[in-house]
């Protein structure tokens, strides 16, 4: 019989001291899963809470290591936050009224508050210096200092476009931007920054991309317009507080959703799972290859959809991923890699280089665990093609830092003979705290 089980390994390892875990095939998943709030939603009500007028209150706020470097720049940038449980409450200081910082900001390992955050930085008339963790010290910058210096911020990268990120900002003029990556943290970096600019600023986007940026912007008062691929901005307004709800985060979502259909005999409800049509490219692949998910409860707070998702045990025909979800699949994609391996025909995907700029190297570090456990896996400069109807074997996986590797093989191991090992494992924090608490408890 097979049976799951968890444990901590009492020896010290890694780069943070963290401790590796030990997991092993799961024989069922069942029960309800309420996540914390939507990382990507949290990092942008956070930042615009923080220029607007007046007092915002956000519910159910990330409880990721990302989500408090963001809290934590936007401290050490003079905003007044205090953290209560999941309530964040934000006194907004208005479009002019951020300090300048008394050091260099510390964006830890997170994309997201370093390149959004710089948006809202070429718009002030101070200088500020981004930076981060090694890993993020490694992660591209040019492409929002480009557009960015366009603008007429100035800036400055260490070599090769990495962090730190100098900025000399103010005095910004809109642009027209099409966008050589589909990147939706540069997308709204420019956005952010268009807030601070005479006139209106447009950005192109070749595929589309999380429009979280653009929602919260309408709902807090910026004038926004969106025509097809085209989004503008009109600087200058005023945005005012209010009291916001943060949807569960689909992508931490993404990892039960996978384990729920992979181990047989489970049914898992989750709750309040944020559905974003630019989020849910993952039910639009996994339905149609026979994945049981059923969406119930619809409603929509703050203009974000959300909503409960049933999940139960599937055969799944696997394929190959069109490029256009890549965009909308790209936070998924290590654990859509560890799904293939169950599937009948595999799984291929290409179009997503992106994915060797992330937290890791994603596609080498899936490549590598996925071979680690004795599977075959075929890896393009841009993709994957995983071998479906393989038999994994439990073995010692390094996660690289990168949370969603982690977690990744975590799920890989419920489907693994023997016992599989997650060195680092507490690299979850980044964007899943309770991950290994919540899948020890829907595992029984
Ligand atoms: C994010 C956008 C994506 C994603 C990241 C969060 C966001 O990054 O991978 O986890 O919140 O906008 P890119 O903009 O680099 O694609």
């Amino acid at each position: 019989m097979v049976i799951f089980f968890l444990s901590d390994e009492d020896e010290r390892m890694g780069l943070f001291g963290s401790k590796s875990k030990k997991l092993s095939a799961a024989k069922k998943l069942e029960g309800a899963v309420q996540f914390s709030g939507d990382k990507s939603i949290s990092h942008r009500y956070a930042m615009l809470a923080a220029i607007a007028e007046g007092a915002s209150e956000i519910h159910f706020f990330s409880t990721s290591a990302d989500c408090q470097s963001t809290l934590d720049c936007l401290k050490s940038l003079g905003v007044k936050i205090e953290r209560k449980d999941k309530v964040v409450k934000i006194a907004g200081v208005g479009m002019d009224g951020l300090r300048a910082p008394t050091g260099p900001l510390d964006a830890g390992n997170s994309g997201s508050t370093i390149r959004m955050l710089s948006g809202i930085l070429a718009g002030q008339p101070f200088r500020s210096v981004l930076g981060g963790d090694a890993s993020l010290s490694r992660r591209p910058m040019k492409r929002v200092a480009d557009p960015l210096t366009l603008m007429g911020a100035r800036i400055k990268t260490a070599d090769k476009g990495c962090p730190p990120i100098e900025i000399e900002g103010g005095n910004l003029k809109p642009i027209r931007y099409e966008m050589p990556v589909a990147s939706a943290q540069v997308k709204s970096a420019i956005l952010l920054a268009g807030l601070f600019a005479e006139g209106e600023t447009e950005v192109v986007e070749k595929l589309s991309t999380r429009d979280h940026t653009e929602i919260a912007l309408e709902q807090m008062g910026a004038d926004i317009g969106r025509h097809q691929r085209t989004i503008a901005v009109r600087g200058r307004a005023r945005l005012e507080g209010k009291k916001l709800y943060v949807p569960g985060d689909i992508s931490s979502a993404a990892f039960f959703i996978v384990a729920g259909l992979l181990t047989p005999d489970s049914n898992l409800t989750l709750h309040n799972v944020g559905l974003n049509p630019t989020r849910t490219a993952l039910l639009d692949l996994l339905v149609p290859m026979g994945g049981r998910v059923k969406v119930v409860n619809l409603e929509i707070l703050n203009g974000e959809l959300l909503g409960d998702l049933h999940v139960d045990s599937s055969q799944l025909s696997g394929g190959e991923i069109p490029e256009e979800l890549v965009p909308g699949l790209i936070d998924e994609l290590p654990v859509l890699s560890v799904l293939g391996t169950q599937t009948e025909q595999g799984l291929t995907f290409r179009g997503a280089a992106e994915l060797r700029v992330k937290e890791s190297d994603r596609l080498a570090a899936v490549a590598e665990n996925l071979r680690r456990m004795g599977a075959e896996v075929e890896e393009f400069p841009d993709g994957l093609r995983v071998v479906g109807r393989q038999k994994l074997r439990g073995a010692e996986i390094d996660p690289h830092a990168d949370h969603r590797i982690a977690m990744a093989f975590a799920i890989a191991a419920l489907v693994a003979e023997g016992t599989t090992t997650i060195k680092d494992s507490s690299c979850v924090d980044i964007s899943f705290p309770d991950f290994f608490e919540t899948l020890q408890r829907v595992a029984g």
